[in-house]
């Protein structure tokens, strides 16, 4: 996944959780921009006959197989929580995978000639090597206390749950830092279309000059 060497804009997207991150893509996206969504390999890599479930079935064994075949994410995690081994062992039979159909999305998104290419990672920071992998990166930035109220409408979830979730991420100052370009998602919705648009030009530009 090395950017440099593709004919096209290869763009990283992050944001913390709730963040605008799937809003901000789906808006890139119906302006022509080619997605390839992690969270979206998981969780094809995880459902009945996915190409994950057998070498985690080895791992783990049954009991974090639901009986329709798909990855039991709440037995999962409870192993990988309280077993830093077992996540250990989880992210090295999913990180290639992800990895792989990452490549996979890429390829097809330059069989089809888009005119630049995002990569949504929720994780992009924590991850680290942003740098190496990605032409630019592009951060969906949101004022924490709006990220908690927006996931816990959307959720259902607790404040502390939501809190909980955020203390695992990067920090906004975290991300802010790797940011070429930032989308502002801290006020309506209604500031995002002028915002996209922009963005949405600079890339087309920069992918034609490459
Ligand atoms: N500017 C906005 N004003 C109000 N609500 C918003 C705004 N942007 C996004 N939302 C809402 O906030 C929630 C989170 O947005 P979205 O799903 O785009 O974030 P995300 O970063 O993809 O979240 P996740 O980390 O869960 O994937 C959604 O319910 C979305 O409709
Ligand atoms: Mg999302």
């Amino acid at each position: 996944m090395s950017g440099r060497t593709h004919p096209t804009l290869i763009i990283g997207l992050t944001g913390g959780i709730g963040s605008g991150k799937s809003t901000v893509a789906d808006a890139l996206v119906t302006r022509g921009a080619a997605l390839v969504d992690t969270d979206q390999i998981a969780h094809a890599l995880t459902a009945p006959g996915g190409t994950a479930i057998e070498p985690i079935r080895q791992a783990f064994g049954d009991a974090v197989i639901a009986p329709d075949g798909r990855m039991d994410r709440a037995a999962m995690r409870e192993r990988a929580f309280s077993d830093p081994q077992a996540r250990k062992l989880l992210e090295g039979v999913l990180h290639p995978l992800i990895r792989a159909g990452t490549d996979a999305g890429i390829a097809a998104a330059l069989q089809n000639a888009a005119p630049y290419v995002l990569v949504a990672i929720p994780l992009l920071v924590e991850g680290g090597g942003a740098r190496g992998r990605f032409d630019r990166v592009l951060v969906v930035d949101c004022p924490t206390e709006v990220q908690v109220e927006r996931v816990m409408r959307r959720s259902g979830l607790a404040r502390s749950q939501v809190d909980a979730i955020m203390a695992a991420q990067a920090t906004r100052e975290q991300r802010l830092a790797v940011a070429d370009d930032v989308v502002d998602n801290g006020g309506s919705a209604d500031a995002l279309p002028a915002q996209v648009e922009r963005i949405d030009a600079l890339y087309r530009r920069l992918s034609t000059q490459r």
